[in-house]
């Protein structure tokens, strides 16, 4: 634990430019999808991150020869000799990454059966697979749960079905996708999630053969295909990534333009940005030509000087705010004038990190009760799911240890803006899904260091 802690002085805005890659919540999706062809794939963009590194080894232990391109970012996968491979080699990966969960469509459809060992990923609630396991069931699949790991099986083949998700969930969907696509007839999918990283799926899914319509109000049709090649995609560059550089701007009072951040994907965070009174530029990517080197695009973001506003904020599915945008922006609203809410209606469980900005001289009080109207499944359940947030308060350096991923940034932000200088222990943590976090922090000119 003592290695694994960044030396945080804080204090000083962030300035400079840093670039984001292909969004971590959909290339290990299509890291995934490639054991569905029967010939190579060829992945862009893919950030050097710990998930990438996990699917990268389930992937070499089920056969898929993963080798690294010839252009930076770019993966190679050969799925010539997919196999099964032993439980005690999977069980390795146990409890390092949620991922492994929808290896189960891949490899039913590939090998007629799948070993998936006991999930990890943050911990920011119970974060059940329930229906998961309901759709593969509802597909033929049967699922034997053993203390190892689930033990999952299609002895009559997988067939295509009508199935309502509970709730908009993206594991779920990508599950019924990755699995509809080689089931035989017609998958029907509704209250499905429709995040611009399952739309980019689809894409794949489509470049590689797949039949995959997308009907208003959630529902997704899929006509089963009897086989699959290989594809050539350049990702969505990560909107997560790019909106926690955004609050890191605001929250140091510095100004950071991130190249690669898409304002499509991006627009419900960026009204917030806005309403709390953070500025931002979008510049639109230009072709190299003639007298013109041509410009890379991005979104420039910054804080304008003064005061912050206070805003309330619900977070929700797509098209509404990403549960993982709050976290780096509630560092940015403890610096608002007034009073924030925020309303989490996607994780039961996602607002324990403000023990430690309150530790650092954050108010923020957390309630049970549902302070938004967005319905949602927490209010009745004693959940602490909403948060006020009072401000401007002065942030002062303390000792942190880091929870989950996107806490994890939150607490490094807080460092990074508060007087003093902070140890942020468990930084590791963060390198999950930020690539480079340290050397991009050394770029915007944070003074950062491993003791
Ligand atoms: C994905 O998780 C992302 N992870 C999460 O990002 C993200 O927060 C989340 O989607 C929501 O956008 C990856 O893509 C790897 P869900 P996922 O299924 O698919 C409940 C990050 O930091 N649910 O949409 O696991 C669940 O408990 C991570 O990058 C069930 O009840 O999320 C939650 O309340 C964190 N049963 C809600 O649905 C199930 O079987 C939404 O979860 C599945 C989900």
């Amino acid at each position: 634990m003592t290695d694994d802690v960044l030396v945080v002085h804080g204090g000083t805005p962030l300035e400079g430019r840093i670039r984001v890659r292909g969004a971590k919540n959909l290339v290990s999706k299509a890291m995934v999808a490639a054991l569905l062809g029967d010939s190579p794939s060829r992945l862009f963009d893919v950030p050097k991150i710990r998930d990438v590194e996990v699917v990268r080894g389930l992937l070499g232990l089920h056969g898929v020869k993963v080798t690294d391109g010839d252009e930076d970012g770019e993966l190679v996968f050969d799925p010539a000799n997919v196999e099964g491979a032993s439980t005690d080699q999977i069980n390795v990966h146990a409890g390092s990454s949620r991922i492994p969960i929808l290896f189960c469509g891949p490899l039913l459809h590939r090998l007629g059966h799948a070993f998936i060992p006991d999930l990890g990923g943050c911990h920011i609630g119970p974060r059940p697979i329930d229906f998961h396991l309901q759709a593969l069931r509802e597909f033929g699949a049967t699922v034997d749960k053993r203390p190892e790991g689930l033990h999952l099986s299609a002895p009559n083949g997988l067939h295509g079905t009508k199935f309502a998700l509970p709730y908009p969930s993206v594991g779920a969907t990508e599950q019924v996708l990755l699995t509809a696509v080689m089931a035989e007839g017609v998958t029907e999918l509704r209250n499905a999630a429709v995040e611009p990283e399952i739309i980019d799926l689809i894409c794949i899914l489509q470049k590689m053969g797949a039949i995959i319509k997308v009907h208003t109000d959630r529902v997704i049709e899929v006509q089963g295909v009897p086989k699959l090649h290989g594809y050539t995609h350049r990702p969505i560059p990560d909107r997560i990534e790019a909106a926690s550089w955004a609050a890191a701007a605001l929250a140091t009072r510095g100004h950071v333009e991130v190249l690669g951040a898409q304002q499509a994907d991006m627009m419900t965070f960026l009204n917030i940005f806005r309403s709390v009174g953070g500025e931002y530029e979008v510049t639109d990517a230009r072709a190299p030509k003639l007298g013109d080197p041509g410009q890379e695009g991005g979104i420039r973001f910054w804080h304008p000087g003064g005061e912050l506003k206070s805003v309330a904020l619900e977070t929700d599915v797509h098209p509404g705010f990403m549960t993982d945008w709050q976290q780096p922006l509630v560092v940015a609203l403890t610096q608002a004038r007034g009073l924030s809410i925020v309303h989490e209606t996607v994780y039961e469980q996602r607002l324990g990190y403000t023990e430690a900005l309150n530790s650092m001289g954050a108010n923020i009080q957390v309630y049970r009760d549902c302070l938004g109207g967005t319905p949602c499944r927490f209010g009745r359940r004693n959940f602490k799911h909403s948060a006020v947030i009072a401000g401007p308060s002065k942030l002062h350096a303390a000792d942190l240890v880091i929870p989950d991923l996107r806490a994890g940034f939150s607490h490094l932000i807080a460092a990074l803006a508060a007087e003093g200088t902070s140890r942020v222990y468990g930084v590791d943590l963060i390198n999950r899904g930020y690539e480079d976090f340290e050397a991009k922090l050394a770029d915007l000119g944070a003074h950062a260091e491993r003791p």
